[in-house]
């Protein structure tokens, strides 16, 4: 048996066993990696892969991480807030087109304005759809009273990525302030869970200086918080950021890709029932990059239902793919690419994580 054979076949892998299966560099040897996970989700979690309409509501942002375009001292950036009418639209759309969830995304705000924007929206959505679309926000750190009136006006998903699991690396992607603090990022994400929120989390896959041990140890962090959806990518760089400056030492965006399909394996191996995303950044790597994601694993995918008008402006990284088609072109577009890897679509579901199903049922 070969040592990769061997460490498939355990129940549970140490740090060693990770680090071993994310450098495997055999074209041979990753392609038995990303099958076997593959074979594993579709024994746990199915052959479905669900739909999650994804909304860019704006781009308003109060942060500087270092990598993201819209961060706010990128002034060159124009600012957009979707009218109300717009965000109803696409959240309509989503429901008409039988999706069964959607994500409201964008930069972070906590002011009292926006909660109440936000509150009133996810109330109207609720309405719209007779209560019955799922409702995911990925609207960044807020405080405890802010979760807990989004979650009781109809969110019941939140995704927070930690970016990085390393303190130090941490520090090195986001200034050291108050409003960057990595301590407050992993207090968040055990508040919204303790809310009741179906917690998603993820991070970026290869950050300047970021090294394979640094990721083994994001995939260790995602299991001992016990997510429930992850959604993790290759990092992308911007011309428009500071981190653009270290762009020389990045490995190829071949590595980037597949290291990052081989982390969506390893992670299906270590949580074989979570739902976990075909993030939209693998499609800049790689004209196929979110079906490859789906045979390595994942079993999420975002169209995008962002108003075509605004694409432009919520560009966190250069070569986000799909700027001119708008949401019923990249629908079918999808559809078509799901049904290539053979996988079945779950319409008209919310395709919850069987990982939240279970740990609601044990109290977890
Ligand atoms: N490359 C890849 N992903 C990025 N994000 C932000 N900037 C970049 C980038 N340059 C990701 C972050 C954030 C999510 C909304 O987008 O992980 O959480
Ligand atoms: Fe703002 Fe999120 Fe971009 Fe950071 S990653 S600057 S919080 S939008
Ligand atoms: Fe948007 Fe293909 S996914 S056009």
């Amino acid at each position: 048996m070969t040592i990769l054979e061997k460490i498939l076949k355990k129940k549970k892998f140490s740090k060693q066993d990770i680090i071993y299966l994310l450098s495997l560099f055999r074209k041979d040897e990753q392609d038995i990696l990303l099958s076997y996970s593959r074979s594993i989700k579709e024994s746990t979690v199915g052959k479905k892969v669900y739909f999650r309409g994804l909304i860019e509501y704006s781009n308003i942002c109060v942060k500087n991480c270092y990598y993201c375009g819209i961060r706010l001292g990128n002034k060159l950036q124009e600012r957009y807030t979707m009218p109300d009418e717009e965000v109803l639209e696409c959240a309509k759309f989503a429901y008409e087109q039988n999706y069964g969830s959607i994500v409201i995304q964008s930069g972070e705000r906590s002011n009292i304005r926006f909660v109440k924007k936000i509150e009133h929206l996810l109330k109207e959505m609720k309405k719209l759809s007779d209560n019955k679309l799922g409702i995911t926000l990925s609207l960044g750190e807020q405080s405890a009273e802010t979760y807990r009136r989004w979650f009781e006006a109809g969110a019941h998903r939140y995704l927070l990525r930690i970016e990085t699991s390393g303190r130090e690396l941490y520090s090195k992607y986001h200034p050291s302030n108050e409003l960057h603090s990595y301590d407050n990022r992993v207090e968040a994400l055990a508040l919204i869970k303790s809310i009741g929120y179906q917690l998603g989390t993820g991070v970026m896959i290869g950050l300047p200086g970021q090294s394979i041990e640094n990721l083994s140890n994001d995939l260790l962090f995602i299991k001992q918080l016990d997510a429930d959806m992850v959604g993790m990518g290759p990092y992308i760089e911007n011309e428009h950021t500071p981190m653009y400056k270290d762009k020389g030492i990045l490995i190829s965006k071949k590595e980037r890709f597949d290291l990052s399909l081989r982390m969506i394996a390893v992670l299906r191996l270590m949580m074989p029932d979570i739902n976990i995303a075909a993030a939209t950044a693998m499609q800049t790597l790689d004209p196929v990059g979110r079906e490859k994601a789906i045979n390595a694993g994942a079993n999420i995918i975002m169209p995008n239902l962002t108003p075509v008008k605004y694409r432009e402006s919520y560009q966190l990284y250069d070569g986000k793919p799909c700027m001119d088609e708008d949401a019923s072109k990249c629908t079918g577009c999808l559809i078509g690419r799901i049904k290539s890897t053979g996988s079945d679509i779950g319409l008209g579901e919310w395709g919850d994580s069987k990982h939240f199903i279970k740990r609601l049922k044990t109290g977890k």
